[in-house]
């Protein structure tokens, strides 16, 4: 056999030799070409290695190597990347600011946990990377897939720019590695690289990058691999999703692990016993900041023991374990040319300064929150002075004051409107019933006909964490609703239908072609299945964010069981509202801003329209079925003594169960600790089980 050996002619021998060689040919020149940015051979000689290579996988499909080239960088560019479900969510981190913040972040975990005074707690110390994240999965041993943060959720398939990242190992060898492994980290781009990236970026008249990590991101998300290749990215390793082996017992001993397996760890990790400890590094790192190389925005502390990273758990969508203390904003002084009014979702009037364009922390800022009339005013502020802002990671820049010697005799007071600008309607500054004082902010009265408000619950309805429908971002929203395509959500779910019927369709608008507009229908039929707690979410209740409305949703079962219940809510002295009140986590202002949405028609129309016509909403998923409190409706009271009552609540509904503050007829058993009084009484009343804090462990264990 010889390499020009007709495919046809091959043995099975022949051709799985064929294929190994092939394989590392062609290895070979994709290093040399991606990498290197030298190849060997000519574009047609390397497409004639991985035709023929193409060929006898064709022919001998049961040959195909796990890493076969036909699986690796170089082949058409798709037209995006695939979606990958992470099958454990990467999540975010809660942050502290202040040195305060981290004593208390301490102190929570030893509540949490419950630990004697004399209980060390070991904390890893590492700089937080301003990158974006990545999830890398390996394969006994091989980097099979890639994936983006995304949502948190559900990431791109970035497989191929991925293994174009020297920094990345495509094969870890080593007896201890797991034969199913993801690890997490940072893709980051150096200050060096970054500057030299945008230099010739210029000189090719192309995109120039803001910052780093815009410029990391936007090579990885090359659709032509071959470009990500050219672009000096690099990782540092710091986390792991799905594991089926973890090779050590600390945070510590798994990055060693990951230094060991040759990823990238970061150097100024460190282990500290103390909270002056972890002050001391984290001022230590600040110092080294400007001269690292490389942008970092905070550090970020993890519990070291992973067994009470397992019992501390996650909140909402970060660790209880770990946490990240930001560095202190970056700040630069700028012209005050002018104040705009905006209309946000709920009606409030937030005023933003114009700026004159000044760079902050490497990003261009032009525009930044006023926070409200009283702060104006109170910080004296006039259009026409010199005025000192401050942009801290990714938060809105804003301004927080003015330079009283830089003041120019022309500066102009400003007169806060008294109407919205969007709709004209009386704006108004509501009193607060508990406290009688007058609220910061002032509300746009013209709630559903006020199209800043329609158009930002639009918005919202259909962002990443509502409905999340592809192509359908702010701005289409905007597009859509300024011609009249899109008025309420209910419209998005017949766009379909009426382009059908319609003249002008979607496809020949500006902008717009075939395939974007069958993709967008896609995708919105995609989301016509969503589950209850994204749904809650997306309708814009005001106080109701992803927590709430996962609550709610975990309450209420299904979407008609929250319906009819909302629907009775709306008066405050019934059933239904004294329930909504008695979910653990809703306190009044929520409720009351529940129930009142709900009693509002057209709001309550949009809703059930909805549901009866466009939407097939999915129960919030059972976390465990299978266990003996799994639908149930828990008490804790009293003092609990084997675990606090966050592990306790945190415990319950893992185990699905949902845990309320009183005893009512929903309530299903009562965990009683000593010195438990008129809960008990009140189960004994309405005969609810009343059970103690060892028969409830023997009960969720046996
Ligand atoms: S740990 C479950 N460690 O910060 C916790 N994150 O706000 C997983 N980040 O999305 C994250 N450096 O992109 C962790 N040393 C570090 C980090 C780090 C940067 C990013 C990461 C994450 C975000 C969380």
């Amino acid at each position: 056999m010889t390499k020009d050996t007709p495919v046809a002619a091959l043995t099975p021998l022949e051709a799985a030799d064929e294929l190994e060689r092939l394989a590392v040919e062609l290895a070979r020149h994709d290093a040399a070409y991606y990498r290197e940015d030298e190849p060997e051979i000519s574009d047609a000689d390397y497409d004639a290695l991985r035709r023929r290579n193409d060929e006898i996988e064709a022919a001998f499909p049961d040959l195909v190597l796990a890493d076969s080239p036909s699986r690796r960088v170089g082949a058409a560019p798709s037209e995006k990347f695939g979606k990958v479900r992470h099958a454990v969510s990467m999540l975010s981190l809660g942050n502290a600011f202040a040195d305060e913040d981290v004593h208390e972040f301490v102190a929570r975990v030893r509540r949490f946990l419950k630990l004697a005074d004399g209980e060390v707690v070991e904390v890893t110390a590492e700089p937080k990377i301003d990158g974006l994240s990545i999830s890398l999965r390996y394969e006994a041993g091989r980097l099979v897939q890639a994936a983006t943060r995304g949502d948190g959720q559900e990431g791109e398939n970035v497989t191929r720019n991925v293994e174009t990242i020297g920094d990345i190992p495509h094969k870890v060898t080593g007896s201890d590695f797991p034969d199913v492994f993801e690890v997490r980290g940072e893709i980051y781009m150096s200050h060096k690289d970054f500057a030299q990236l945008n230099e010739s970026q210029l000189e090719a008249n192309a995109k120039v990058f803001a910052n780093p990590r815009n410029a990391a991101a936007g090579s990885l998300r090359q659709l032509d691999a071959a470009i990500t290749a050219s672009r000096p990215l690099r990782f540092f390793a710091y986390a792991w999703g799905q594991v089926d082996r973890l090779p050590a017992e600390t945070q510590r001993g798994v990055l060693d692990a990951f230094d060991r397996w040759r990823f990238p760890v970061n150097p100024l990790t460190k282990l500290c016993t103390s909270v002056d400890e972890l002050l001391a590094h984290y001022r230590s790192i600040e110092e080294q900041r400007a001269s690292l190389g490389y942008d970092i925005d905070g550090v970020v502390y993890k519990v070291n023991r992973l067994d009470w990273q397992e019992r501390l758990g996650f909140v909402s969508r970060s660790p209880r374990w770990a946490v990240a203390h930001k560095f202190a904003a970056e700040k630069a002084t700028t012209v005050l040319e002018g104040i705009d009014i905006q209309v946000g979702r709920t009606g409030a009037l937030t005023p933003v300064a114009r700026l004159k364009p000044v760079t902050v922390g490497g990003v261009v800022v032009s525009n930044a929150t006023l926070h409200n009339e009283d702060e104006i005013i109170r910080k004296d502020i006039r259009i026409g002075d010199t005025v000192t802002i401050q942009r801290a990671g990714d938060v809105i820049p804003q301004v927080l004051g003015h330079l009283p010697d830089k003041r120019p005799a022309v500066a102009v007071e400003y007169e806060f409107p008294t109407t919205c600008p969007a709709c004209g309607s009386h704006a108004v500054r509501e009193i607060n019933e508990k406290t009688g004082k007058m609220d910061v902010v002032r509300r746009c009265t013209g709630g559903l006909i006020c199209p800043a408000q329609r158009v930002e619950r639009l918005k919202h309805f259909v962002s990443r964490n509502a409905f999340d429908i592809e192509g359908m971002g702010d701005k289409v929203i905007q597009e859509f609703y300024d011609d009249g395509l899109i008025q309420s959500p209910q419209d998005i779910f017949t766009l379909k239908v009426r382009d059908e019927r319609s003249l002008k369709k979607l496809k020949d608008r500006e902008g717009w072609g075939g395939t974007s507009a069958s993709n967008l229908f896609a995708a919105i039929d995609e989301r016509r299945r969503i589950g209850l707690d994204r749904f809650i979410f997306s309708l814009g209740v005001r106080h109701v964010g992803e927590t709430t409305g996962r609550t709610l949703a975990r309450s209420y079962g299904t979407a008609d069981q929250f319906l009819v219940a909302m629907a009775a809510a709306q008066d405050h002295a019934s059933e239904a509202y004294a329930d909504l009140v008695n979910i653990d986590g809703i306190g009044d202002v929520v409720a009351r801003a529940v129930a009142d949405f709900f009693a509002e028609p057209h709001n309550l129309s949009v809703v059930q329209e909805l549901v009866d016509d466009h939407l097939d909403i999915q129960p919030l998923e059972a976390v465990d079925t299978g266990s003996p409190v799994s639908g149930m409706t828990v008490v804790f009271t009293g003092a609990l003594e084997r675990m606090t009552r966050d592990e306790a609540k945190a415990m319950a509904e893992r185990l699905g169960a949902k845990v309320a503050g009183s005893v009512s007829k929903k309530t299903n058993l009562v965990v009683a600790g000593p010195g438990a009084g008129s809960k008990l009484k009140k189960a004994a009343e309405l005969g609810v089980e009343v059970i103690s804090e060892d028969d409830w462990f023997v009960r969720v264990e046996s």
